[in-house]
């Protein structure tokens, strides 16, 4: 609200890029914060995300850096600090603390009521952010429309939203980013750290069949409107790919056919392979919870108005939306900049991409059960050149 009534601000990407890398009592000495900035937690060398290479690492030099000295002060009631060190240096995993949608007041200290959800999750990359699309909802408990944008449970709406939930939140424990500092911080995710507005179109991929030949029994059934190659200038223009290599053959099967299309039914935005409008599916992670994370107990109400009790590793969008449909469901990430990540998921659970890529055959079986351990090699191939 408060952005929407204001004159409009002219956004400093320069401006943007010092606040995004230092804490802001280096930009301000008056300013007392806990030493974090932006970039202790979103690290270059690891593609804007965090790594357990560089926690370790950082662990074993530097104790008294802010990421980990802060991160002390994260600790709830029902977390230890060791346990917050730990999941911090071995996981690169922060804690996140979030509002149960639906918490009844009247109904007390119910197990299924907690007012409090908390979670561990990774560090998304924040390149592409700026190219996200949204989806709409009615917030929980009002009849507010809402748009959910970043994060990996789409909580907020827009990146100067999240640039001052962020250094309010764990980047620097107080409220000082002001208006001006968020609009320049925002500015130089979408200049720096996303691909040119250039190259950005908002119609997701969709693979057709071509016009009358939409019978199983036609013999032409399943043939693509588009070839490989002009499928790769269609939706990855900046990456040319050379034809024969196993990259090449990663992206075919990426694709898949119109008929049975694959990795891009939910990776389906040109360029960064983000999700499109209203894509928000369960990849299987939650569901799987490789990572053992505690679970937890509360309620979500579906389209048709009743509650259901859900217990979950990790509801993910639900607790944004409140939305039983929603349950499980995750951001579906951008796909640039993956060779510099050292871990995938929203709870960091693949080590590398093969894993990634592999971890599709038991979390969403009915697509990619079958999938063999050459095609595995060839997706993880293309991933990696993104
Ligand atoms: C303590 C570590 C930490 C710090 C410091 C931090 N972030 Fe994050 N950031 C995270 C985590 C964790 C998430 C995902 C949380 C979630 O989904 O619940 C995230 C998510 C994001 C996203 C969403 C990415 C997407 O596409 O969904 C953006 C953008 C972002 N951060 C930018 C920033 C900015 C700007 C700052 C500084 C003002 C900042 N972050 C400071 C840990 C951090
Ligand atoms: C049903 C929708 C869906 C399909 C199909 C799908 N994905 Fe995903 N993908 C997601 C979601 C949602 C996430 C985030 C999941 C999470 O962390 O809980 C994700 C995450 C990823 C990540 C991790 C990115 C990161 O930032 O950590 C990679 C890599 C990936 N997908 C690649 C693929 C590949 C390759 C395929 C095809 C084999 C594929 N996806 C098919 C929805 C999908």
């Amino acid at each position: 609200m408060l952005l929407a009534v204001l004159p409009p601000v002219v956004p400093n990407p320069i401006a943007g890029q010092a606040a995004f890398n230092q804490p802001l009592s280096a930009l301000f000495p008056n300013v007392k914060t806990n030493g974090r900035s932006c970039a202790s937690c979103h690290i270059l060398s690891a593609g804007f995300t965090l790594s357990p290479k560089f926690t370790k690492a950082l662990f074993a030099t530097n104790p008294t850096d802010p990421l980990i000295t802060a991160a002390l002060a994260d600790a709830g009631p029902d977390v230890t600090q060791a346990e917050i060190l730990a999941r911090l240096k071995d996981q690169a995993l922060i804690r996140v603390n979030l509002k149960n949608p639906w918490y009844n007041a009247a109904l007390g200290a119910a197990p299924d009521n907690p007012s409090d959800l908390r979670f561990w999750r990774s560090v998304p990359t924040a390149i592409n952010s700026g190219r996200a699309q949204p989806i709409f909802f009615t917030k929980p408990g009002t009849h507010t429309q809402t748009k959910g944008t970043i994060m990996w449970d789409l909580r907020e709406p827009t990146l100067e939203q999240q640039a001052v939930d962020a250094s309010r939140g764990h980047a620097q424990a107080i409220s000082f980013f002001s208006r001006n500092l968020a609009v320049d911080v925002a500015e130089h995710e979408r200049k720096a750290l996303a691909i040119p507005a250039t190259l950005y179109k908002t119609t997701p991929i969709k693979p057709k069949l071509a016009p009358g030949h939409t019978n199983p029994a036609d013999p032409a059934f399943g043939a693509p409107l588009f070839t490989l190659a002009t499928a790769n200038q269609q939706f990855l223009p900046s990456t040319p790919l050379t034809p024969g290599t196993p990259a090449w053959r990663g992206f075919q099967l990426f694709l898949g056919t119109p008929a049975q299309p694959k990795c891009i039914t939910c990776h389906n935005m040109p360029e960064t392979l983000a999700g499109g409008t209203m894509v928000n599916r369960s990849a299987g992670v939650s569901e799987l919870n490789k990572t053992s994370f505690p679970l937890v107990t509360f309620k979500l109400k579906d389209a048709g108005g009743s509650f259901h009790t859900v217990t979950t590793a990790d509801p993910g969008v639900a607790v944004t939306t409140g939305r039983y449909e929603d349950l499980n469901t995750f951001k579906v990430p951008q796909l640039r900049g993956l060779a510099k990540f050292d871990r995938f998921f929203h709870d960091n659970n693949a080590t590398n991409l093969q894993e990634a890529v592999r971890h599709y055959k038991d979390g969403l079986p009915a697509l990619f059960g079958d999938l063999k351990g050459n095609e595995v090699n060839d997706i993880a191939a293309f991933l990696a050149i993104l």
